[in-house]
Formats: structure tokens, C-alpha cells, sequence
């Protein structure tokens, strides 16, 4: 599914303008958000010029850094954005005193925009990842696979997305999981995760807060701790500690998959993808790609015939510089301390 070919870059318009329309409706002028990458960012900043809101993005530093020119498309659709963690919020100063040269992380930027709108009555908060709404907005790109499945008479035997917060997987899995619950079909679904925050693949499905400053409630998700920091991936909307309460779920009850993926062979399988479909892929969706050739290649190994849905759920035309990393052979894994890291954070989720 291109998702990545609409306007805003992502899957993420399609929960950005309700998100807005609804917050606009409640007599809000203002809504704080988080953004790791800046599609989410985006995204929303476009609503918000629709329906003339006023929107300030707390923008994780490390991809504040690797990415300006998602800073600027944010600016012209009017947006404030702030590298996070900033001097901004309590939340922020607290972990700017403790790791002055921290990358930032999702869970951060979400303490800082929450406490944000906890001190501004005119403003709320908006995620654009993980809560029930927002993959109830985002399972438009299911319903819409269907009927274009109905039209060539074809069914998927494999859905594949990457997972961040959960919600371009879910979105477009949901739709099609209805039949598996009911014993209707059979299909495999596998949600794509980096090695460098494999939540599902390494993590706890336990309450946990959905953010580092535990300004957000509790929820019971797979974790690797809410004060987690992953390496500076360039797939910057997958560094995420947490997962959608609702695929942890499936993912428990055995109705879904998970792998985790290495930077590199992302960047390949990205590389492959533009050179034969002419898209330049977003680092995020390249999991998906990269997963997706797994699958076919079996599929050759064996003699199988398989349809294979994947999402491609954002483009790669403001990640060039990761591009340019990556043919220069500077790019790699950023796995080295992940375990040791996640036996440290694990233990900072709340005993319930
Ligand atoms: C292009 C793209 N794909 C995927 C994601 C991951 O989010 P989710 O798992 O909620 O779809 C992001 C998040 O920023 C994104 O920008």
C-alpha cells in the first residue's frame, strides 16, 4: 500500500486531520506534539493549517539533527518546532541536567508536549502512534487493500508492516484480521521491528508508562522500559520503547509475528526497492521491504506461490542524508549494547 505517496509523506495524515478536526471542535486553538522522524510532525502541522490551529512539535534531537529539512516543511506549513529534549519543560531540563548529549528519544518528546498542554488551557495533546483512535483512523489503508484485493480476485497469504508505536501495521492489518479470528483465512502477519528497539522481539508485555516522565498514564503493552534511549537509527519513528496495547495483544495470542532488523540490511533492501519500483522508500517502511524480500525469496527457494502486502508507509525524499550514509559505507547496525541496555530500563517499569 503507497501510503507515503500522498502529500504529507505518511500514513500519518489520515489520524492528523481528524486528530485536528476534533481538538479544533473542543474550542482548542493549539495542539503540543511529539515527532520522532517529522512525519507525524508534518502530518499534523498540515492539519493544523487546515482548521488554523496554532501546532508546537517537540522533534527527538537526534533526528532534529540528521534531518533539518523536515524542520523547515513543518516551519512553512506554519509549525513551531522545538528540539527535544529542550529547556522548554521541566521534563526536558530534568534530562538535559542528568545527559546533556542524550539523542532524545520518543518517550521523552511525548513528557515534554503532554506537560506542554497540562500548562496551557488553550492547547491538547495529540500522539500520532500507538492508541486505539488513532489505528481506528489508520485502518482506512486495510479497508482500502480489500477492495483492491477484490478487484484483481486475489487475497494476501503474508502482510508485513513496520512497527513503531503500531499503527501503520495495524491499520493495515485489522481489516484483514477479522477473517483470521474467525477461522476465514489464514493469512501470516508480521510486523517489522529494528534491531535497535525490538519491543516485541526483546520486550515485556507489562503496564508501563508511554512515556520517560511518566506524565502519560500506564498502559499493558510490550516494553523495554519507558527510560530506554535507542541508538540514533535513522529509522527515527521506530525508536520507540512501547508498543499499541492492541497489537500486544495479537502478538501474545499468537495472531501475529515479529522479527527485528538490522539498520544495514534495511538500507539494502531500501536501496533494491528504489532501483526497481523508482520510490525512494523511508527508512521506517524499508523494515517492511526488507521483510517482504525475505518472504519472496523463500517463496523462490521453495517453488511457492505467495501474495505478499506490505505497507509502504512513508517516502525517503527528506531521509537523503541517511541515503548518503549509508552509500558512503558509514552506516551500521547500532546494536552493540542493546541488551544491556534493556536489562537496565526493564527494571524501571512500574510494579502494578
Ligand atoms: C514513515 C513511517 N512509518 C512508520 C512509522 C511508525 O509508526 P507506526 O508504527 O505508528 O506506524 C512512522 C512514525 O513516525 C513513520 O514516519
Amino acid at each position: 500500500m503507497p501510503e507515503g505517496t500522498n502529500p504529507s509523506g505518511s500514513h500519518k495524515l489520515n489520524t492528523a486531520v481528524p486528530q485536528a478536526y476534533y481538538n479544533k471542535a473542543a474550542g482548542k486553538k493549539r495542539i503540543a506534539t511529539e515527532t520522532g522522524a517529522g512525519q507525524w510532525g508534518t502530518a499534523l502541522a498540515i492539519a493544523c493549517s487546515f482548521y488554523d490551529m496554532e501546532c508546537s512539535v517537540y522533534m527527538v534531537r537526534v533526528s532534529y539533527d540528521q534531518k533539518p529539512y523536515r524542520k523547515a516543511i513543518m516551519n512553512v506549513y506554519g509549525a513551531n518546532v522545538i528540539s527535544s529534549p529542550s529547556v522548554l519543560t521541566e521534563s526536558g531540563r530534568k534530562i538535559l541536567a542528568e545527559n546533556p548529549d542524550t539523542p532524545g528519544s520518543l518517550g521523552i518528546a511525548i513528557s515534554e508536549a503532554v506537560e506542554d498542554a497540562v500548562l496551557h488551557d488553550d492547547t491538547n495533546y495529540a500522539l500520532g502512534s500507538v492508541l486505539n483512535h488513532v489505528i481506528l483512523h489508520q485502518t482506512i489503508i486495510g479497508q482500502e487493500a480489500i477492495k483492491q484485493f477484490e478487484l484483481i480476485d486475489e487475497y494476501p497469504d503474508v502482510i508485513i508492516g513496520c512497527n513503531g508505536g503500531g499503527t501503520n501495521f495495524s491499520g493495515m492489518s485489522f481489516p484483514f484480521m477479522k477473517a483470521k479470528i474467525e477461522g476465514r483465512a489464514n493469512t501470516r502477519f508480521i510486523a517489522v521491528e529494528p534491531l535497535a528497539c525490538p519491543k516485541l522481539t526483546q520486550g515485556k508485555l507489562c503496564y508501563d508508562y508511554s512515556d520517560t516522565g511518566k506524565m502519560a498514564p500506564i498502559s499493558m503493552m510490550y516494553t523495554l522500559g519507558h527510560t530506554f534511549v535507542p541508538s540514533g537509527i535513522h529509522a527515527g519513528g521506530l525508536r520507540y520503547h512501547g508498543d499499541s496495547p492492541l497489537l500486544s495483544q495479537l502478538y501474545h495470542d499468537g495472531y501475529v509475528e515479529a522479527v527485528a532488523v538490522g539498520q544495514k540490511e534495511v538500507f539494502e533492501a531500501a536501496v533494491l526497492f528504489a532501483k526497481t519500483e523508482a520510490i525512494l522508500p523511508a527508512p521506517e517502511s524499508s523494515h517492511a521491504i526488507c521483510q517482504t524480500i525475505k518472504e519472496a525469496l523463500k517463496c523462490k527457494e521453495t517453488g511457492e506461490e505467495k501474495v505478499i502486502l506490505f505497507n509502504l508507509s512513508g517516502n525517503g525524499y527528506l531521509d537523503l542524508g541517511a541515503y548518503e550514509q549509508y552509500l558512503a559505507g558509514k552506516l551500521d547496525d547500532d546494536t552493540e549494547s542493546v541488551g544491556a541496555e534493556i536489562a537496565k530500563s526493564i527494571k524501571d517499569v512500574p510494579q502494578v
